[in-house]
């Protein structure tokens, strides 16, 4: 279409009449349509939230965020991103390869040949491998021992075992066997396999991941379960309800929505309610033969079948369920299943599921608290979400309100109980919450920024919140205070603020690294580093940690990145798109703008004044070359036992192993700086700088910083001789006590 030709006759039309047209354009048609004619070269067109969100969740299969779904900018820019920048991340315990990494490659800085680290875990995000070549990645789900993605194709690939805990299998070795590569998840025999062929019967649409089986509906609208990677997927059919598989949204028969639960599958069947069934589990024999199985034994939520456009009469005249509304959405937790309604309400319902008893509970409606607001719609639930025993509801006030299924309990089996139903933790209230992830014991927000925050703990220091480096202290400068070695990781109070965010950029690892070590002068930061990090009071550490917060928050624009070059769409460098979580471990689907992440990379690299000379011989590393980047200026501590001292300080503060000392051969009792050369060569070069070098000749732009020192909110003045530090965005006013708040 020609500007000169036709505008005139296009904007005779009503507007109604242009946004019925726009669905049926593709993004080329709809973006050469708007830019071609200047009246629609207006944002209420060119962002169109309804053409560019349901461009971003058909095309590429995105869930929808019900949170930003009128905000068209973002799912416009989104789209552009989605086509070639969508990275799987995963971090925390690798219990049976759940995180898709290898640990061959080198995890430390500077490390020249690949060690294995002697703990299995993540502490910060890490790109799962293999996940480059499977095309545009849509979704992202954590199992028990499993992570399973979604691809625009439609394909489920999965990693780590789907049930760690199955010993059941015939032969031996008797437990399915860990994946360490993103693995396809197949169908029966003959079915097309929707990487090769698209099929609406086997592509997928909508998948659930439980914490040992994946559940997912198809194009067309068929139910697909999975109890282990190697086997084939099973057709569920039922005896009770029939299901329409004609690809229709609406209808009766026609399946909303799928969910795999702690050990219960939950399906969304359009006239006959909120269905619960067994996971299917077959023999290897029996997944080999079979289509599909059909599931005897299923039973309907009560008062879950009402549709608003269909409204069920019952008898005696009354509509059925209409008090309680049309089903939404759903979660399905450990012993209960919870769902939101058209009327904005939210019910729980109890599972019992016994060889002798298979019942829902009747729903009970759950009373949202609301805060000064006292109308209606202060307390009208937009969301729901959870697993295992946590979950939280978001209203259109915009609190986000979590909870547990214990505290639930009393109320669904009419017991009395003075507890409250729900918490309102500062740092998820009108921060533009997206979603909540929960694993065991931690959980993660996504924020529509892109970023995500932690809360919750670590068990056994897993670093399932995601805020570690590259080992334990740095943790702690993020706010994580370890309960001995190996200990759980609990968050400060303080980090119940703001939030603290899940780093993706390499370099802010480098720079926490760095200022654990104690900056660039370790004596003089030596009283700071006890006090924020050494000592079990979480004061200091908790402000300190808040502090490192704000730098790390304004880190894009502290070194000139936002705002610049084309490519810049006010999304940033790293744009989380859904963060996932289950067990002791995490993952998020990352869109990463390579471009500014290496402008990033460069951006905080600085050239020495006087190049070094390197006489390094990489297959024998001497201990004069593990001190490579040192400059011959005094700018970076130049010998090597300044350089030990450094790097061990924080550790050291900590009782911990030093960096280049073997974690097994440590002895805690007789800590000491180290101060000659126990190690051998060879190890000291796998350690040769903790963050103040990226490579040789050059230096980080942080390498003169030191260890922060505050004024403290209780008006204690951090000692040390250097000035005092600044908050970017202030000090924030602690909201300490605010589990008892209300
Ligand atoms: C399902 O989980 C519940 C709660 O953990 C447990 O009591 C029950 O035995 C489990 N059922 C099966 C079949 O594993
Ligand atoms: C219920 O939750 C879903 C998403 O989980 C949301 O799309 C829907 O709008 C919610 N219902 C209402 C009435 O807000
Ligand atoms: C490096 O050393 C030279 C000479 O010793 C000195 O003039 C210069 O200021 C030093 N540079 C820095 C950054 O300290
Ligand atoms: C570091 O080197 C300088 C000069 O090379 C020397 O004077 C100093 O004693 C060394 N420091 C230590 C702790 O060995
Ligand atoms: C230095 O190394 C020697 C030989 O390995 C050892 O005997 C001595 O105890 C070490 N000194 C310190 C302070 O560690």
């Amino acid at each position: 279409m020609s500007s000169e030709e036709s505008p005139t006759t296009l904007l005779d039309l009503p507007v109604d009449l242009l946004l019925l047209i726009f669905p049926h354009l593709d993004a080329a048609s709809f973006l050469s349509l708007t830019s071609t004619c200047k009246a629609l070269h207006n944002s209420d067109f060119a962002e169109d939230s309804a053409y560019w969100s349901a461009l971003v969740r058909n095309q590429f299969r995105v869930p929808n965020q019900p949170v930003v779904q009128n905000d068209g900018r973002r799912w416009k820019r989104l789209y552009k991103r989605m086509r070639t920048q969508s990275k799987c991340y995963a971090w925390g315990n690798d219990d049976k390869g759940c995180l898709g990494h290898s640990f061959d490659l080198p995890n430390l800085p500077g490390q020249r040949r690949p060690v294995m680290r002697r703990s299995r875990h993540l502490s910060c995000p890490s790109v799962m491998e293999g996940t480059e070549q499977l095309g545009i990645i849509s979704d992202m789900q954590s199992g028990g021992w499993s992570t399973t993605i979604l691809t625009s194709k439609g394909a489920l690939y999965s990693c780590g075992v789907m049930d760690g805990l199955q010993f059941n299998q015939r032969r031996p070795p008797y437990m399915q066997q860990p994946k360490k590569q993103p693995t396809a998840l197949i169908f029966p025999v003959g079915m097309p396999h929707p990487k090769d062929r698209y099929e609406p019967v086997t592509a997928i649409k909508q998948f659930s991941s439980g914490r040992s089986h994946i559940l997912a509906l198809s194009d067309s609208g068929r139910i697909w379960s999975w109890q282990d990677i190697e086997l084939r997927g099973v057709h569920v059919k039922f005896v009770h309800h029939t299901l329409k598989e004609d690809g229709r949204e609406k209808g009766t028969g026609v399946v909303k929505k799928v969910v795999a639960g702690w050990n219960k599958s939950v399906a969304l069947i359009e006239g006959s309610g909120l269905v619960v069934w067994e996971p299917i589990r077959l023999s290897q024999e029996e997944s080999e033969t079979s289509d599909a199985a059909l599931v005897l034994l299923s039973t309907v939520v009560p008062r879950t079948q009402y549709v608003d456009s269909a409204p069920h009469k019952t008898s005696d005249g009354a509509v059925e369920g209409q008090d309680v509304g049309e089903v939404q959405s759903f979660i399905v937790l450990e012993d209960t299943i919870l769902f939101n309604t058209s009327l904005g309400k939210v019910f729980a319902a109890v599972i019992t599921w016994t060889d002798t008893v298979q019942a829902v509970s009747e729903p009970v409606e759950l009373s949202i608290p609301v805060k000064g607001d006292t109308t209606a719609e202060a307390s009208f639930v937009t969301d729901i979400q959870g697993s295992f025993r946590n979950f939280a509801v978001f209203t259109k006030a915009g609190d986000v309100l979590t909870s547990e299924q214990d505290r639930i309990m009393p109320l669904l089996t009419n017991q009395h109980t003075n507890r409250r139903l729900f918490t309102r933790i500062p740092a998820l209230q009108n921060k533009q919450v997206i979603s909540l992830a929960f694993g065991d014991y931690h959980f993660h927000a996504l924020h529509s920024s892109g970023e995500i925050t932690s809360y919750g703990y670590e068990p056994q220091s897993c670093g399932a919140l995601g805020l570690g480096g590259h080992g334990v202290p740095e943790g702690r400068l993020r706010g994580v205070q370890n309960r001995g070695i190996g200990g759980d990781g609990h968050l400060v109070p303080h980090a119940y603020t703001e939030g603290r965010r899940v780093w993706f950029e390499k370099e802010k690892q480098e720079w926490i690294s760095f200022i654990t070590s104690g900056g660039a002068d370790p004596q003089e930061a030596a009283a700071r580093v006890r006090m924020a990090i050494g000592s079990p009071g979480p004061n200091a550490q908790g402000e300190v940690s808040e502090w490192i917060e704000q730098e790390g928050r304004d880190w894009e624009t502290k070194f000139g990145i936002r705002g610049q070059g084309e490519e810049d769409d006010g999304l940033g460098a790293y744009f989380a798109l859904s963060v996932s979580a289950a067990g002791w471990h995490s993952g998020a689907l990352v869109l990463v703008n390579e471009d500014m992440a290496e402008r990033l990379r460069k951006a905080v690299e600085v050239p020495e004044r006087a190049p070094i000379e390197t006489h390094e011989d990489p297959a024998q590393p001497t201990a004069e070359s593990s001190q490579a980047p040192s400059s011959t200026n005094n700018t970076l501590p130049t010998n090597a036992s300044i350089l030990d001292r450094a790097a061990d300080w924080g550790r050291y503060f900590l009782g911990l192993a030093p960096y280049n000392v073997n974690d097994a051969a440590y002895d805690p009792n007789s800590a000491h700086l180290r101060t000659n050369a126990t190690t051998n060569a060879n190890e000291a070069s796998q350690t040769q700088n903790f963050g103040a070098s990226p490579r040789p000749g050059y230096k980080y732009i942080w390498a003169d910083d030191h260890f922060p020192r505050l004024r403290l909110s209780d008006g204690t003045e951090m000692p040390g001789e250097v000035e005092f530090d600044e908050w970017r965005f202030g000090r924030p006013e602690w909201r300490l006590g605010w589990e008892d708040e209300e």
